[in-house]
């Protein structure tokens, strides 16, 4: 160990490894640490540059507490967390996509055909489809979480001025699988740009706006949780997300409807609608659970 180079550091580094590593650590770390030592000596990293990265992750770590999470945002704008989605996930399914800071845990039951918009301004959509297992068996009971911005493109938890769960739901589905509220059209927003992150997009010519979208985790006994959002297909930043959160079953249109008619029977809006609405139907797909 005394006579370790360059060609001989990565192995050194494995051979301290102890026995006690377990396989599946032991192979993540090997591929981690062979990467990073490649990285050094294919850009030939200068002190400088180490240091400025050093600083960055410095700085995320002085940012990161309960509400915001900046190492999270940097794998998100690095594509790292769509990448561990894209390569966990499952064919068959709805692909799953990034989950974001802005989700709490607590939100109000919703049943079928309630309302979300309330005095919420913004265009009403009526969001309607059906939660399905992979052969196409719908799925009742499944347990729906939505959440999104609201009209000024803020989430209730970064707006002092919006309840505490305002535009944020708990849904069950019903006997036949199906879903369905009336909420607004989320507005595109940018991901937080004031620290560390926001200085290596705006060093590399990125913006920071999210195409709008509609976050969704969907829940059920015997099926793995999906965590996804989608996206209306007229949104101007669909192929310049940020944090790469787009995929093409996720993009839905948001058709717009002027017969009050569209709206389902016992949708609690139905009575208050407001125009131009428009209507969405988004069917989900759920992957049966891996076995252990
Ligand atoms: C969001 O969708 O809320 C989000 C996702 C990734 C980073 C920042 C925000
Ligand atoms: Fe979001």
């Amino acid at each position: 160990m005394r006579e370790v180079t360059a060609e001989t550091l990565t192995q050194a580094f494995l051979n301290y490894c102890g026995p006690e590593t377990s396989p599946r650590l032991r192979f993540v770390l090997e591929n981690l640490v062979t990467h990073l030592h490649a990285f050094v000596k294919e850009t030939g990293l200068t002190h400088a540059e180490w240091r400025k990265g050093i600083e960055l992750l410095t700085k995320a770590g002085e940012m990161t507490d309960e509400e915001r999470n900046e190492f999270v945002l940097f794998s998100d704008v690095l594509g790292f967390s769509s990448l561990v989605d894209m390569v966990n996930s499952n064919p068959e399914a709805t692909s799953s996509s990034v989950l974001g800071p802005f989700h709490i845990l607590g939100a109000p039951d919703l049943a079928y055909g309630g309302d979300l918009k309330r005095d919420n301004d913004g265009a009403t959509v009526v969001v309607k489809g059906v939660v399905r297992g992979p052969q196409g068996v719908p799925i009742s009971g499944a347990v729906i979480e939505l959440w999104q911005t609201a009209d000024n493109g803020l989430y209730s938890n970064q707006d002092p001025q919006q309840s505490e769960y305002n535009l944020r739901a708990r849904m069950t589905s019903g006997e036949n699988g199906e879903y369905g509220l009336t909420t607004i059209r989320p507005a595109p927003y940018t991901v937080p740009d004031d620290g560390p992150v926001g200085e290596l997009l705006h060093a590399t010519g990125r913006h920071p706006w999210r195409p709008s979208h509609l976050h969704f985790i969907i829940k059920a006994p015997g099926y793995s949780t999906l965590v996804t959002e989608v996206f209306p297909s007229d949104d101007p930043y669909l192929d310049e997300d940020p944090v790469f959160g787009v995929r093409a079953d996720l993009i839905m249109e948001y058709v717009e409807q002027t017969d009050p008619g569209q709206v389902p029977d016992g949708f609690e809006a139905r009575d208050r609608l407001t125009w131009p609405y428009y209507s969405v139907d988004f069917d989900f797909v759920l992957a049966a659970e891996a076995a252990e």
